[in-house]
């Protein structure tokens, strides 16, 4: 018999594709998970990752890449997916002023190709990953997803706020139910080696220096992992129901702190200082960001409630034990 619940995640290996599989694979849900295992960043991380959702006999892996259309169509038309998340992207803002065609081939390719197979094999809910960064330089704070998005400030934020537009479309013609997911600085253990938390940590346990852009006063509206993939849980089995049947949340913690105050937690629980090199703004770089969660929270009473000391403390906990 079909399984009609079937969930498809695609970027199960990345970081918060792991987290939400094995939060809907301890519910007992069936999970297939595709991901390319690209080198962007260590694969070890992402095998590692693996390892523990291939404990759980309900996990499928498929080491499938979304810009292949014939492959995910084949997958597809032998199993009956009804729910589709989409975290399968080409990541980080930096990297995409060095090397757009990562983002153009997995974020607008890929995402195409994603929406094709949901619209043939008419899925019941496609959530996908979008940004924050869509927001652009944008000072009006808190940020509601109302707000202005036609500005990006690089390259990857063009291609999620594509995303954005392109699955509105679908949502529009095919009446496919979407959703799209605007990530705030997502961290905690098994966290992306790019990304600042991982970054500090790696640096002072190194006694290495450590570089602190716009001088740590960027803002970040630093969002626990476990938050975010509580709100996916709960967003998945409800798909928009309007005549144009799409919808943006916002998930944010939505107390947003400054990169040099983050330091000093993440100092204090370690112990030691860093060795700071202080360091103007980078290009395309947002100064702040801070969302609003009031939409989200009408929708699934959504409240984030990890305290940043504890998530920054888990993070640290398994960093320490993974690369002791
Ligand atoms: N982590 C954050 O703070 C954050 C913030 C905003 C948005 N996002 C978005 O959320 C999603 C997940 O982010 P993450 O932090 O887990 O990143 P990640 O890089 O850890 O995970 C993405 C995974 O997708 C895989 N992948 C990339 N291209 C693929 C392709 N063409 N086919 C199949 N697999 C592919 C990668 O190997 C990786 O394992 C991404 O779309 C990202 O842009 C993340």
């Amino acid at each position: 018999m079909q399984n009609k619940s079937l969930i498809l995640i695609t970027g199960c290996a990345g970081f918060i594709g792991f987290h939400l599989a094995e939060k809907l694979l301890k519910k007992n849900q069936i999970i297939h998970g595709y991901d390319n295992l690209n080198n962007y960043y260590d694969i070890k991380l992402k095998e590692d990752r693996l390892k523990i959702l291939k404990k759980y006999s309900n996990f499928k892996f498929k080491q499938i890449d979304i810009s292949n259309y014939k492959r995910i169509y084949q997958d597809f038309k032998k199993n009956n997916y009804r729910f589709v998340i989409n975290l399968a992207a080409q990541a980080g803002v930096r990297y995409s002023v060095e090397n757009p065609r990562a983002y153009f081939d997995n974020n607008l390719l890929g995402f195409f190709n994603i929406l094709e197979v949901s619209r043939t094999f008419k899925i019941k809910h496609l959530l996908y990953a979008s940004t924050s960064s869509v927001y652009g330089e944008n000072n009006k704070f808190p940020l509601k997803e109302n707000y202005e998005t036609s500005n990006p400030l690089t390259f990857y934020a063009a291609t999620k706020k594509s995303n954005e537009v392109m699955a509105y479309s679908y949502s529009n013609i095919y009446k496919l139910p979407s959703t799209g997911l605007r990530f705030f600085t997502v961290y905690g253990p098994y966290g992306r080696p790019d990304m600042a938390l991982f970054k500090f940590v790696e640096s002072i346990l190194n006694k290495k220096n450590l570089n602190l852009f716009n001088r740590g006063n960027h803002e970040r509206d630093f969002t626990y992992v476990d938050d975010v993939v509580n709100a996916i849980d709960k967003l998945i089995k409800l798909p928009p129901k309007k005549n144009i049947p799409h919808d943006i949340f916002n998930i944010a913690s939505s107390k947003p702190i400054k990169l040099k105050k983050y330091l000093n937690i993440i100092e204090n629980n370690l112990n030691y200082k860093a060795k700071i090199k202080l360091k103007e703004m980078q290009i395309g770089d947002i100064k702040k960001t801070h969302g609003s969660i009031d939409k989200i929270f009408k929708k699934i009473n959504f409240k984030p409630n990890t305290k940043i000391q504890n998530g920054i403390s888990k993070f640290i906990n398994w960093y320490k034990n993974e690369y002791k």
